[in-house]
């Protein structure tokens, strides 16, 4: 089945390009409040970030790092609003977003990212539901917010439980989606028992993504193909749009291309195109890239 695939550069807290009810499927990985290698996104994107930030370095108190948590979760808030919008009655989003622990103000302390964007997402009008953990064998250990688990790491009560799963959150607008009775499309779209006694566990155990394609490739942080195309198999069916506003590297449009589903995506920053080029080079027969300057 031909398919088409639309990769918008701008920003996606406004997606005039998308009519309401036009899109069945979200997945995305946005960046992540309080994680540093973000920080001059959200200060370049929101002026009032970078005044907070400024504020803080000139003594601004707790009080301060709070602002700028939620001034950060403002930010993305505008574009869960947008995908509710643009998602059909029954359509899934799924949000990557790992936590934060983060020294500020001479304190250290936990950024629970999962719990707002939850939050932000349930007033928004989303359902929430059963979430999946995404265990990365990868991280270390850490004492007092610090890298290494060192000597007095091994006494309590100061050491901190590390921070290695990652959530995938899951939300439906409004009801059930409904389908004709035994629709080819949804039937096709099957997965085998094995992978729905994986994929529906709770607990996904998966290295992050090798980053093959260099400094570019890891300044978005992308996510393993593995964790698009289960998410894509799961949530939608073949014909389908998924959606992703936060795209970086382009692995959900990829993933999309590979599984029989049309795509769009969304990202901030043009440098990014030489690799999403990459990444959805030779997409085969039938499959349609657009790439739309704003
Ligand atoms: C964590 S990365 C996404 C990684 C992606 N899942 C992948 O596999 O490559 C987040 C991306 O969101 C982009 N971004 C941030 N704000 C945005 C906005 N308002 N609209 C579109 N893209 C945005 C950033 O430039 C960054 O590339």
């Amino acid at each position: 089945m031909p398919t088409q695939h639309r990769v918008i550069l701008g920003s996606s807290q406004q997606m005039s390009e998308l009519a309401d009810g036009s899109v069945q499927l979200m997945i995305t990985s946005p960046p992540y409040p309080m994680i540093e290698m973000w920080d001059d996104l959200f200060a370049g994107a929101d002026p009032k970030i970078a005044e907070l930030w400024r504020k803080l370095k000139a003594g601004g108190g707790e009080e301060t790092v709070a602002q700028i948590y939620d001034a950060m979760h403002g930010y993305l808030g505008e574009v869960w609003r947008e995908t509710f919008r643009v998602l059909i009655d029954g359509g899934i989003a799924c949000i990557n977003i790992g936590d934060a622990t983060r020294r500020l103000n001479g304190k250290f302390k936990l950024f629970p990212n999962h719990a707002r964007v939850t939050e932000i997402c349930e007033k928004i009008g989303f359902t929430a539901l059963p979430y999946i953990l995404w265990k990365k064998p990868t991280n270390k250990p850490s004492y007092k917010g610090k890298g290494a688990f060192l000597g007095s790491g091994f006494l309590p009560p100061n050491a901190y439980v590390t921070l290695d799963c990652e959530f995938i959150l899951l939300f439906r607008k409004g009801n059930l989606r409904k389908f004709p009775p035994h629709d080819p499309k949804r039937y096709g779209s099957a997965f085998t028992k094995p992978q729905r006694d994986e994929w529906f566990s709770q607990i996904w155990t998966l290295k992050g993504t090798r980053q093959t394609l260099g400094e570019l490739e890891r300044r978005t942080a992308a996510f393993p193909d593995e964790i698009a195309e289960r998410l894509i198999r799961m949530f939608s069916i073949e014909g389908d749009t998924v959606l992703d506003p936060f795209l970086g590297s382009g692995t959900t449009v990829k993933a999309a291309m590979q599984n029989g589903r049309n795509s769009v995506g969304y990202e901030l920053d043009p440098n990014l195109l030489s690799i999403i080029n990459q990444k959805t080079a030779n997409p085969g027969k039938g499959v349609d890239v657009q790439i739309i300057k704003r």
